[in-house]
């Protein structure tokens, strides 16, 4: 048995093997493909990376995408010396999924990325599935003050935990020679993420159990020898909510006061229905995670194409999530070549207070100005004064329902309405957006996502790429994130109940 995921046959061309009922979701499991030999270090300096104009159908123009293959979760998050890292889940050579590597591309502001060859290929002790990565400044692995170490899972029969350094700011990486460091012979415990705990004076790793429903946390001084410190888990209904994955622990501020949040991806069992991010708020004392309420589940994005996503490690002050813009419903089918999948646009993550609560907040994060034009008056039912890829400002009033249209000259479009009583956005993702026949899970008549606020109006920020909408309310008490595939972009905007729209152009970053 190697890793189990859910998904359906269809999704990924991989062999089916069995079927395990629950509910009605079916346990699939698939084969991860023996690829590359190990070659100890990764030298990949040298390895060519495919040219693309990254105009073809479909195409992202402000969000990361590979220019070739396949691409699953962010991996290896880490801001260094003036540069964001960004390695990802990655098929070097197909366009499906298999053969995991970590994919790499690097950046100065989130925005514009530069893609580098491919950093860790699969070695004998399996496939490289997802992780993270830290700077060790004080050295206390012994690899040298500031190194890079980044850990992942070596999938194969069993998931354990391995890690590899950098010494050249991720160009070429050594993989540790006592991999793995957390050995195990469990098929379901992955997706390593470390950070340093003050208090503690140690490192912390959280890893999801998957099928096991929970996130242990284990501590090491040296990043080498770890040791299990405690487990989470939550009572949710285990036959209707989905294997826990890729989770992250974050200390943030919470009206002056420290609070601790708990990020983890479910699939199935999310918002919009297959892959979701949860979350839950509480502390961490150096050994425990605790809940401040289990009530189940708080989501992180009520749309169906933001999942796996973790924060940035050594960013200071600032808490940065990217997630993978894909749902594992029908990520495998969907209908773009010479690559699969793109990244969100980057978050900005703050905890606010909706209902007396503390809330998970997501904008874009502001360096998205980079590459914005000036804002202007929107035209209703006139091409915007826009190129590739857009933003609009909106103000909605509450006392009535209000809806706004994203079309373009083919006639498709993306339909929003404001339920005002319910205090709720509704998306339709249906036929009438553009190509949805790849997949039968892909077309959602209805994507509801409140908008946890109070007040007499909202302001709604919506970023348009040729292929997604990222809805906002302003502050981020509500994100609502959807791929779609339109023929060409949603260039036109109706709306009533709506006053006060702006565009202003992204400019693409390719
Ligand atoms: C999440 C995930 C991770 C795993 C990786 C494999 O999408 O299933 O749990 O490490 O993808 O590609």
């Amino acid at each position: 048995m190697k890793f189990l995921n859910i998904m359906t046959a269809a999704m990924l061309s991989l062999p089916l093997l069995t079927l395990t009922a629950c509910g009605d979701d079916s346990k699939v499991e698939y084969i991860t493909a023996p690829e590359t030999p190990s070659e100890g270090e990764d030298d990949n300096s040298q390895e060519p990376v495919a040219s693309s104009d990254y105009d073809e159908l479909y195409r992202p123009q402000i969000h990361f995408t590979p220019k070739r293959n396949w691409m699953n979760d962010p991996n290896g998050m880490v801001y260094n010396d003036g540069i964001y890292h960004l390695f990802f889940q990655h098929n070097p050579s197909g366009n499906d999924w298999g053969n995991m590597s970590w994919g790499h591309a690097t950046s100065s502001d989130m925005i514009h990325w530069e893609e580098q060859p491919v950093a860790l290929k699969r070695d004998e002790l399996g496939d490289i599935f997802s992780g993270c990565a830290v700077i060790d400044k004080d050295n206390t692995a012994g690899f040298g003050a500031g190194a890079l170490v980044v850990f992942y899972t070596s999938a194969d029969q069993y998931q354990q935990q391995s890690m590899a350094y950098s010494l050249d700011n991720g160009v070429t990486f050594t993989r540790y020679a006592g991999n793995p460091v957390i050995p195990s012979t469990l098929a379901d415990f992955r997706d390593p993420k470390v950070f340093y705990h003050q208090e503690s004076k140690q490192w912390v790793m959280a890893l999801a159990k998957g099928w096991n429903y929970g996130i242990d946390f284990w501590g090491s001084s040296d990043l080498k020898s770890w040791k299990k410190l405690s487990e989470f888990t939550s009572p949710i209904d285990r036959c209707n909510k989905g294997q826990w994955e890729c989770p992250d622990l974050l200390r943030m501020n919470f009206e002056g006061k420290e609070k601790w949040v708990l990020i983890v991806s479910v699939n199935p069992g999310g918002p919009a229905g297959g892959s979701g991010t949860m979350y839950f708020v509480g502390d961490f004392d150096g050994t425990n995670f605790t809940a401040d309420s289990l009530d189940y589940p708080l989501w992180l994005d009520y749309g169906p194409d933001n999942y796996a996503g973790v924060t940035w490690s050594n960013t200071g002050d600032r808490t940065l999530l990217i997630g993978w813009m894909n749902n594992w419903n029908y990520a495998g089918a969907t209908p773009t070549s010479p690559w699969r999948s793109a990244m969100t646009l980057p978050r900005e993550l703050k905890l606010i207070s909706y209902d007396g609560k503390p809330l998970l907040a997501n904008t874009v994060a502001k360096e998205i100005d980079g590459i914005a034009g000036e804002w202007k008056d929107v035209s209703l039912g006139n091409v915007m004064p826009v190129e590739k890829a857009y933003q609009l400002r909106m103000t909605v009033d509450l006392s009535k329902n209000g809806s706004f249209t994203l079309y373009n000259e083919a006639g498709e479009k993306a339909e929003f309405t404001v339920n005002a009583a319910a205090g709720k956005l509704i998306m339709k993702r249906n036929a009438s957006t553009g190509n949805t026949s790849f997949n039968g899970n892909f077309s959602l008549p209805s994507i509801q996502a409140p908008l946890n606020m109070e007040g007499a109006q909202v302001v709604l920020d919506i970023f348009v790429d040729g292929a997604s909408v990222e809805v906002f309310t302003e502050n981020g008490s509500m994100a609502l994130t959807a791929i779609v595939f339109p023929g060409s972009l949603y260039n036109m905007v109706s709306a009533d109940g709506i006053s006060d729209i702006k565009v202003r152009n992204l400019n693409r970053i390719w």
